[in-house]
């Protein structure tokens, strides 16, 4: 079992196969970054799988695949298939911008995935066009559907914006609730990397917009996820996730890795320590170790909303979220 200094058991990995992306978020990438990672630098699919075990056999109990946006990556399927098949009762899911799961999602399906998160910002499509600088809605909405006929599990994410997508967020939900998708609010974390001038709504404006419209109860955390769960008199359930909030690290089990083998103990920072090396010429040993040292670094708290303001320099398309 990987534990950190902080007693919290660390069994969720999160894993970036590209941090490249089709679409340009405001919020994550609003302009292709100065260089990609080399394509040689990116661990393949079978050094990614080498150190999955390695987690696995250590405790990790959760994958999910990221970006950037994962389905850019070919022959994504025969990844999952492979963790897929060493431990088929892992929490197999990815998070995707949905734009390619038209067509793709019962390969995805069938390889073993379980479970899928979409980003749904808008349901206008000029709107979604001018957060993610592309005419996008059509292809998320369709991919969406056929997630959902081939039997994955879906949730969708939306990061409301202040004069942007805020006075969308009752029909984002209706969308959602009727399709019986989990929505969760997200709240804008700021970073280096996304445009200037964007304004998140906090969780206490959030909610102050929801109980216009609807009565619902506060559930408080669901176990490990970093959303604030609330359920309406009807039953359906939607979360908000508040890294600014006091209590988003408590249960924080998370670490993740990027494309090119940097382990990351927090979201929020930019420390790392490589596996690639250790993976590449199959020293599982190394990597293990390198693994336990980053739980064993992982940071209590993020600081979004602490009290030095600096901006977090790490790029959510590196992490995936
Ligand atoms: N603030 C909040 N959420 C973000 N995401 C990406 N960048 C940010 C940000 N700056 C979310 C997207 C997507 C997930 C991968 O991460 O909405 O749902
Ligand atoms: Fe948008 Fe996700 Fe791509 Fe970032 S990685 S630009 S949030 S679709």
């Amino acid at each position: 079992m990987l534990i950190d200094s902080y007693d919290r058991v660390v069994d969720y990995i999160r894993v970036s196969v590209t941090e490249r992306c089709n679409f340009r978020c405001n919020y994550c990438m609003p302009e292709k970054p100065f260089s990609w990672v080399p394509k040689e630098n990116l661990l393949s699919f079978e050094e990614l799988f080498e150190f999955m075990k390695v987690a696995i056999d250590e405790g990790v109990k959760k994958i999910r695949i990221t970006g950037g946006e994962p389905l850019l990556r070919e022959d994504l399927d025969t990844f999952i298939k492979m963790i897929y098949d060493y431990a088929p009762d892992i929490d197999l899911a990815m998070t995707s911008n949905g734009y390619l799961l038209k067509g793709t999602a019962k390969k995805l399906k069938d390889a073993g995935l379980k479970r899928i998160n979409v980003s749904i910002d808008s349901l206008k499509p000029e709107v979604a066009q001018q957060i993610a600088q592309k005419d996008v809605l059509k292809n998320v909405l369709d991919g969406i559907e056929e997630a959902l006929a081939v039997g994955l599990k879906v949730k969708a994410n939306m990061v409301p914006m202040k004069g942007v997508n805020a006075d969308e967020i009752a029909d984002v939900l209706e969308y959602c609730k009727a399709r019986d998708i989990t929505i969760r609010f997200i709240e804008y974390m700021e970073n280096a990397h996304a445009k200037a001038d964007i304004k998140g709504l906090k969780s206490d404006e959030l909610l102050s917009i929801l109980r216009e419209h609807y009565d619902f109860e506060d559930e408080g955390f669901d176990g490990s996820s970093p959303s604030h769960y609330y359920r309406m008199k009807d039953g359906y359930r939607f979360g908000i996730i508040e890294p600014y909030g006091d209590d988003f690290c408590k249960q924080c089990n998370r670490i993740r890795l990027t494309a090119e083998g940097h382990l990351i103990p927090c979201l929020y920072f930019d420390e790392a320590m490589s596996i690639a090396e250790a993976v590449k010429r199959g020293d599982i040993k190394t990597a293990a170790l390198v693994l336990k040292e980053v739980v064993k670094n992982k940071p209590e708290k993020n600081r979004w909303g602490g009290e030095d303001s600096e901006l977090s320099s790490r790029a959510f398309y590196e992490t995936g979220g």
